[in-house]
C-alpha cells in the first residue's frame, strides 16, 4: 500500500524494522496512522503492534536513535512509548482473547495480527501495514476496511455487540469518528448502539467527556450531538440535553425544538471559532429554558429568566461531565447568563449606561458574548437574519464608541477601596464598600466621566452625604 509518509516517518519507521528483525519480533504499523494516511489527513501518533514484546522492542528501537528518547512503560498492559521530536510512537504485543469453561472472563494471551485486528474497535481501524523485511509496506486488510473508508461507513470488524461489549467507549467512539469523518454508520452498527447503550455507565466519565470534546471541536459537531440523541446515548449521559428536545403546542401555538435549535447555534459558532468553551457555551445557552418553560394565556410560550437558571445550572454539569471547574466554566456560565443582553440593546433610544453596563458585564468576554448572539439567529427568513445581523452591528458600533470614549471594558475603580479609607481614616467596612459602588453606578451611568479627578470629588461628596471627614 502507498501510503505519503514525511522523511522523518519513513526514517522512523525503517528503524522500527531494523529492530523488529533484530529481535525477530515481526510487527505492523496499525489503527488511527494507518486510517488517517489512507484519507489523507493529518497524523500525530503511530501505534505498531507486534508479535513479541512491545516493551522490548521499543527498547531496542530507542538505542538506533541520539540521543536516545526515553522509554515510557506499562508492564501490566505490556505497551510502551518512545516520544520522537514530533511524533509518539506506542508499541503493544498483539494479543487475542480466549475463554475459558469455568469463567466468563476472557483471558487475554499473546497472538497473531489476525487475532489484534479482531479486537479492534471499526474495520477503518483495524489496517495494518507490514514492517517486516519479507513484505515491507504491504497492507493486511481482512475487514475491507479500505473500501470502508472508500464507502464512507463505520463499521465493527466482528458482530457490533461483541466489540461494543468489549469496551463500550466504542459506541460513543462511532458517533464521533463519524461527526469527525463525515461517514456513515452502518444501520447495523447503529442499532446495536442503541440496544447497548446502557452498558456506558461502566465507561469512566472521563473517557466519555474526551469524546464529547472530540465531537465538539468537529466542524460541524451537531452530527455527533444528532446521533447521541438517536442511538439513546444522550439519555443515559447527559439527560439535560434530551429536556430540550420537541416542541408543544396548546390552542395551536407551539414553541421552537430548543435541542435542535442548540444544535444549528453550535454550528454556527463552530463556523466562527474553533474555541472549545465557547462552544460549550453555544450548546449550554438554553439549558435552563425547560426549567422555565410556561405558557402565558394571550401571550403565548415563555421562558422568563432561562439564562439565569441556565447559568446556575452551569457548574452542576461541568462538574457532572467532569470538565474542569475553572475560568473556562465561568466564561461559559457568564456566557450563559448574558446572552440575551445584546439583544435588549437592539431596540432603539438604547442610553449609553445600558452599553456601559454591558461593556462593564461581559468585560473583556464581550467579543465572545457577541459572537454566541450571532450564532443564536437560526431563523430561516432570510430577511430576518440579515435585520437582525445588521441590528447587531449597530451594537457593536455602539460598544466600540462607548469603549472608546469610556474604557469600561477592563474597568478598574480610579479611586480604590484603599484611598478611600485614607481619605476619610476608615477602617475596612461598609461605608468603604458603599462608597466604592456609589462611584461605580456614577461612571456606568455616565454622571461622572471615568477618570480620577472626577472619582475622587464624586468620593469627597458621597463622603459628606456619609458625614464622614476628609482628613487630609
Ligand atoms: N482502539 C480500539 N478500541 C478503543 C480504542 C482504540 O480498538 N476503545 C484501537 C483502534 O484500532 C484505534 C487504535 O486503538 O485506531 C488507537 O486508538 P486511539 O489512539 O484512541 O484512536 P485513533 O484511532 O488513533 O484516533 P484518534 O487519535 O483520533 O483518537
Amino acid at each position: 500500500m502507498d501510503i505519503v509518509c514525511s522523511d522523518k516517518e519513513k526514517q522512523v519507521l525503517e528503524k522500527i524494522a531494523k529492530a523488529a528483525t533484530a529481535l525477530d519480533t515481526p510487527c505492523y504499523l496499525i489503527g488511527g496512522f494507518v486510517r488517517d494516511k489512507i484519507i489523507g489527513r493529518p497524523t500525530k501518533d503511530a501505534d505498531i503492534v507486534c508479535m513479541g514484546d512491545g516493551i522490548a522492542l521499543a527498547h531496542k528501537v530507542a538505542e538506533m536513535f541520539k540521543p536516545k528518547p526515553q522509554v515510557a512503560y506499562f508492564k501490566n498492559f505490556g505497551t510502551a512509548q518512545i516520544k520522537l521530536e514530533d511524533f509518539e510512537v506506542e508499541f503493544v504485543g498483539a494479543r487475542k482473547e480466549s475463554y475459558r469453561s469455568h469463567s466468563r472472563k476472557p483471558e487475554v494471551m499473546p497472538g497473531t495480527i489476525e487475532d489484534d485486528q479482531n479486537r479492534r474497535d471499526f474495520t477503518i481501524n483495524a489496517l495494518a501495514i507490514s514492517l517486516n523485511k519479507k513484505d515491507f509496506g504491504k497492507l493486511v486488510d481482512p475487514f475491507n476496511g479500505v473500501t470502508d473508508i472508500e464507502r464512507k461507513i463505520i463499521q465493527t470488524p466482528l458482530a457490533p455487540a461483541q466489540t461494543f461489549s468489549d469496551d463500550p467507549l466504542r459506541m460513543m467512539r462511532a458517533i464521533r469518528f463519524a461527526a469527525q469523518l463525515r461517514f456513515t454508520i452502518l444501520p447495523e452498527t447503529f442499532a446495536a448502539i442503541g440496544e447497548n447503550a446502557k452498558r456506558i455507565k461502566i465507561v469512566s466519565q472521563e473517557r466519555i467527556t474526551d469524546e464529547l470534546n472530540k465531537i465538539m471541536l468537529c466542524e460541524r459537531p451537531s452530527i455527533g450531538w444528532d446521533l447521541l440523541f438517536k442511538s439513546g446515548l444522550l439519555q443515559l449521559i447527559f439527560p439535560q440535553m434530551i429536556e430540550l428536545h420537541g416542541a408543544e403546542y396548546i390552542d395551536g401555538k407551539g414553541h421552537k425544538d430548543n435541542f435542535y435549535h442548540t444544535l444549528q447555534v453550535l454550528d454556527n459558532i463552530a463556523d466562527k471559532t474553533t474555541d472549545l468553551w465557547l462552544r460549550w457555551a453555544a450548546l449550554l445557552h438554553d439549558i435552563g429554558k425547560p426549567g422555565t418553560k410556561k405558557f402565558e394565556e394571550g401571550h403565548g410560550w415563555t421562558f422568563h429568566g432561562h439564562e439565569v437558571v441556565g447559568a446556575r445550572m452551569v457548574p452542576k454539569i461541568f462538574t457532572k461531565l467532569k470538565l474542569p471547574l475553572n475560568e473556562k466554566m465561568k466564561l461559559v456560565q457568564k456566557l450563559v447568563l448574558l446572552h440575551l443582553r445584546p439583544i435588549s440593546l437592539t431596540k432603539e433610544n438604547i442610553t449609553d449606561s445600558a452599553i456601559r453596563r454591558l461593556l462593564f458585564d461581559a468585560g473583556e468576554d464581550i467579543d465572545a458574548l457577541m459572537m454566541l448572539c450571532e450564532a443564536d439567529i437560526t431563523s430561516k427568513n432570510k430577511g430576518k437574519v440579515k435585520r437582525y445581523l445588521q441590528n447587531f452591528e449597530l451594537v457593536r458600533e455602539r460598544l466600540y464608541q462607548v469603549e472608546e470614549s469610556d474604557r469600561i471594558r477592563n474597568w478598574q475603580p480610579p479611586v480604590t477601596g484603599e484611598m478611600i479609607m485614607q481619605t476619610f481614616g476608615l477602617a475596612p467596612g461598609k461605608k468603604v464598600g458603599i462608597i466604592k459602588d456609589a462611584i461605580r453606578e456614577a461612571i456606568l451611568d455616565g454622571v461622572i466621566p471615568n477618570n480620577y479627578e472626577a472619582a475622587y470629588h464624586f468620593m469627597l461628596e458621597k463622603g459628606k452625604e456619609l458625614h464622614l471627614q476628609a482628613v487630609e
